[in-house]
């Protein structure tokens, strides 16, 4: 079956699950990014996850579930703090990382004796899981190393040809993807921030750490996927740190030098700065606004058009602590004025 955009979601949705039973991989759309899926239980299917998305073997996939009791299939126990977390966050944007009890196939966890899984809070991911009621390993449906997708057309362009399928639930609402955290320790930690926030989570389960990888690049990641190169644009991207007028004297010399320069900019500050190409990503008063619009943003500029793209830092706190994260793993470098 080629990659198709439905419009008949009963259709698609019916026509999805056989190909997930038939084990083979399927995007679709979680309130998060869009997710190639494919039947957790069986080795082969999720082999071809791993084969379309290019994504090393040693990174780990999350399982997707429709209710708490299918959390119960694939894990040996579920801690208070975990139970604590599933009650107020799921179904939403938040990975829970419990120990194994051996029922997914063995490439979905990647030989860790621990398993992620997840709740999704989007009604054609959990009308999906309910047709075809299997647990479903999904990681983002773009190719490794790319933003991943927010909509329909950023799978098609990634994955067309490569998967059973895509099916269409137009853009995704959270945009960053969900909040990894370790539940598996005496306290959790977060591996991956995302669409659930620290804050958030201490509001229920007090002190909450982060992996010590996200505070220090120089430590080991706990998740395997956060060494990777992750989100990069097709253009070199640099992060700067400073006023707007930093901001433009870089650009400026930069087009001195030939280049041709796009910018990721908030809405506030779009009117102060002039360069070739120019993507909003929402307002610096909404975070979680950028964060819907950040991945879209990186996959506008073109090589064909732009050499370089510099973007502006936001406050790390809430989403913008997941939206400065990523930004960091895609930008090729980090500019910092001086004080
Ligand atoms: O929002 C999301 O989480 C999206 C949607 C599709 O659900 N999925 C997603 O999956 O972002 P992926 O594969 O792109 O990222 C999964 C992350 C990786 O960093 C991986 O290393 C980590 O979760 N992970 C998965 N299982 C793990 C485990 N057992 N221990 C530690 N990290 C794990
Ligand atoms: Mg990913």
């Amino acid at each position: 079956m080629d990659p198709q955009h439905i419009n008949d979601y009963d259709q698609q949705i019916h026509e999805a699950a056989e190909c997930l039973k038939e084990n083979q991989a399927v995007a679709f759309p979680t309130e998060t990014v869009y997710g190639l899926g494919a039947n957790a239980l069986n080795d082969e299917a999720v082999q071809h996850i791993f084969a379309a998305k290019g994504r090393p073997a040693d990174n780990p996939l999350i399982v997707h579930v429709a209710d708490k009791m299918h959390i119960e299939d694939v894990v040996t126990h579920i801690p208070d703090i975990a139970h604590k977390l599933i009650d107020a966050f799921m179904p939403g944007p938040l990975t829970l990382i419990l120990e194994s009890n051996g029922a997914c196939a063995s490439n979905v966890t990647a030989g860790l004796s621990s398993v992620g899984v997840r709740i999704p809070d989007h009604p054609v991911a959990r009308a999906l899981l309910q047709a075809c009621r299997l647990p479903l390993a999904a990681p983002s449906a773009n190719r490794s190393g790319r933003p991943s997708p927010t909509s329909a057309d950023h799978v098609y362009k990634d994955l067309n040809g490569r998967v059973a399928g895509i099916v269409d639930g137009g853009q995704t609402g959270v945009g960053v993807e969900s909040t990894v955290v370790d539940c598996t320790g005496d306290r959790p930690v977060i591996l991956r921030p995302g669409g659930i926030t620290k804050e958030d989570l201490e509001s229920v389960v007090g002190p909450t750490d982060f992996d010590a990888a996200l505070l220090n690049q120089k430590e080991k990641p706990k998740s395997p996927g956060m060494k990777y190169t992750h989100y990069a644009p097709e253009a070199p991207l640099w992060l700067v740190e400073g006023d707007l007028e930093f901001l433009q004297s870089q650009i400026d010399q930069l087009r001195e030098n030939d280049k041709r320069v796009g910018v990721i900019i908030s809405e506030e500050h779009v009117d102060q700065i002039e360069a070739d190409e120019v993507q909003v990503c929402g307002s610096r008063e909404q975070l979680s606004e950028v964060a819907v619009h950040l991945y879209s943003a990186l996959r506008a500029f073109s090589t064909d058009t732009i050499d370089v793209i510099l973007c502006e830092s936001f406050p790390e706190y809430g989403m913008g602590y997941a939206v400065m994260n990523r930004l960091k793993k895609a930008s090729t470098s980090v500019i910092t004025q001086d004080k």
